[in-house]
C-alpha cells in the first residue's frame, strides 16, 4: 500500500485542510479505495484516508472500533474497508465476531435535506423520516465486521468490552457527549487506544472541548486533521475519573480547558473557529457583555480570518457567533445550534 509518510502543511492559512500527525499516525493518511469515498460525507477526503489507514495498518484487536455517529456510513465503509485489508482480521474476527460497532440514530434532522440535495441523492426524505435504509445499503459491502445499532445511542450504546479505536462524532449535545464519556472511556487500552473527536476544531459543542481536556492527564495529543483531533490514551482513565465532570469543572475551569483546547492547533483558521466555540462558553458563563469583549479581541487577534471576503466558511462560523453573543435573555440552547 503506497503511504504519503508527510506531514502535509498546506500554504494557505484560510484552508483549514493543514494534516498534522505525530509519527507513526502521520504515515497512515495513506491511500483509499474510491468505493469508499462512493458514500457522501461530511468528512474530509483526508479524514477518510486517516480513518482507512488506521483500520488497515494500526488496529491489532486488542478491542472493538466504536464509530459513533455514521451519518450515511462513511466512516464505517473507512472501518470496514481498512479492516478488510488488516492482516490481523481473522484474529479480531474470532475474537470479536464483529469488531466495528457503528451508532447511527437514523431520522432526518432539519438542516440533512440541504445535504442530500447537495450530493445529488435520489432520497429526498424530510425532517423526522428515517434514512436507516440508506445506511444499509452503504455498509452491506462490510456488514460482516460491522454491528450497526440504529437508535439514540444513549439507548443502544452499551459496551462490555474493550475499545481500541473511538471515532465520536456524535456528540451534538450535552448528555450524549456526557454518555460517551462515562460510558467508554475507561474502556479505553492504555497506549493503545485513540479517540478521534471529529468535533473538536469546530466553532461549536464547547462541551467537547472541555470534557476532553479535563482528562488530558490520561491523553497524548497526536495531532489534527481536517476538524478532527486525536487523542492516544496513555494510562488507564478510572471510571470514577469519567463520573460527574461537569461538577468539578466551575467557570474559571471551563474557560481555562476551552483555552487549553484552543492552543491544540497550529493552523491560525482552526484556532480562529476554537475562539468562537470559546466566545459561546463565555456568552454562556458570563453573559453577553463578556462574550461581545472577547469577540472584538478575536477580529483583532484573527484580522485575515476575521474578514467577510476571505471564506465563506469562517464568515458564517463568525457570523453564528456574533448572533448567539449578542442574544438577549438566556444563551441559546446548544441543541439548537447544533441540529447536526
Ligand atoms: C455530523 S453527522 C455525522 C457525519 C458523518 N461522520 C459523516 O462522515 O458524514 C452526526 C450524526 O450523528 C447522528 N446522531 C445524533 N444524535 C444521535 C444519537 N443520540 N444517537 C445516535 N446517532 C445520533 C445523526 O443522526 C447524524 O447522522
Amino acid at each position: 500500500m503506497s503511504d504519503t509518510s508527510t506531514t502535509e502543511m498546506q500554504p494557505s492559512k484560510l484552508s483549514l485542510r493543514t494534516t498534522n500527525l505525530m509519527p507513526p499516525f502521520n504515515r497512515l493518511v495513506g491511500v483509499l479505495p474510491k468505493s469508499v469515498l462512493s458514500v457522501p460525507s461530511m468528512m474530509s477526503v483526508a479524514e477518510r484516508r486517516f480513518l482507512y489507514g488506521l483500520a488497515a495498518r494500526y488496529y491489532e484487536g486488542e478491542g472493538l472500533i466504536v464509530d459513533a455517529g455514521i451519518f450515511l456510513g462513511a466512516s464505517t465503509r473507512c472501518f470496514g474497508e481498512g479492516l478488510h485489508e488488516n492482516p490481523n482480521l481473522p484474529a479480531s474476527v474470532k475474537k470479536w465476531q464483529r469488531p466495528i460497532v457503528s451508532f447511527e440514530r437514523g431520522i432526518v434532522t432539519p438542516t440533512m435535506p440541504l445535504f442530500f440535495k447537495r450530493n445529488g441523492l435520489e432520497f429526498s426524505g424530510a425532517p423526522g423520516d428515517s434514512f436507516s435504509d440508506l445506511v444499509q445499503g452503504n455498509i452491506a459491502p462490510v456488514v460482516n465486521v460491522v454491528e450497526l445499532r440504529l437508535g439514540d445511542i444513549q439507548e443502544t450504546g452499551a459496551i462490555n468490552h474493550p475499545i481500541e479505536i473511538l471515532f465520536l462524532d456524535v456528540l451534538k449535545l450535552p448528555e450524549i457527549n456526557k454518555f460517551v464519556v462515562e460510558n467508554y472511556y475507561s474502556r479505553l487500552i492504555p497506549g493503545r487506544s485513540i479517540v478521534i473527536q471529529q468535533d473538536y476544531f469546530y466553532d461549536l459543542l464547547p462541551y467537547v472541548k472541555t470534557y476532553q481536556e479535563a482528562l488530558s492527564e490520561y491523553f497524548t495529543f497526536v495531532g489534527e486533521i481536517g476538524s478532527t483531533a486525536v487523542f492516544l490514551c496513555k494510562k488507564q482513565i478510572p471510571q470514577e475519573a469519567t463520573l460527574r465532570i461537569e461538577e468539578r469543572l466551575d467557570a474559571s475551569e471551563q474557560l481555562r480547558l476551552s483555552a487549553v483546547a484552543l492552543q491544540r492547533s497550529t493552523d491560525p483558521a482552526r484556532r480562529f473557529l476554537m475562539a468562537l466555540s470559546r466566545a459561546r462558553l463565555i456568552r454562556k458563563l458570563q453573559g453577553a457583555k463578556a462574550a461581545q469583549a472577547y469577540l472584538e479581541f478575536v477580529r483583532s487577534e484573527y484580522p485575515e480570518e476575521a474578514d467577510s471576503e476571505r471564506s465563506p466558511r469562517l464568515r458564517e462560523a463568525l457570523r453564528g457567533a456574533e448572533i448567539a453573543c449578542r442574544a438577549k435573555g438566556a444563551p441559546i440552547p446548544e441543541a439548537a445550534d447544533a441540529d447536526i
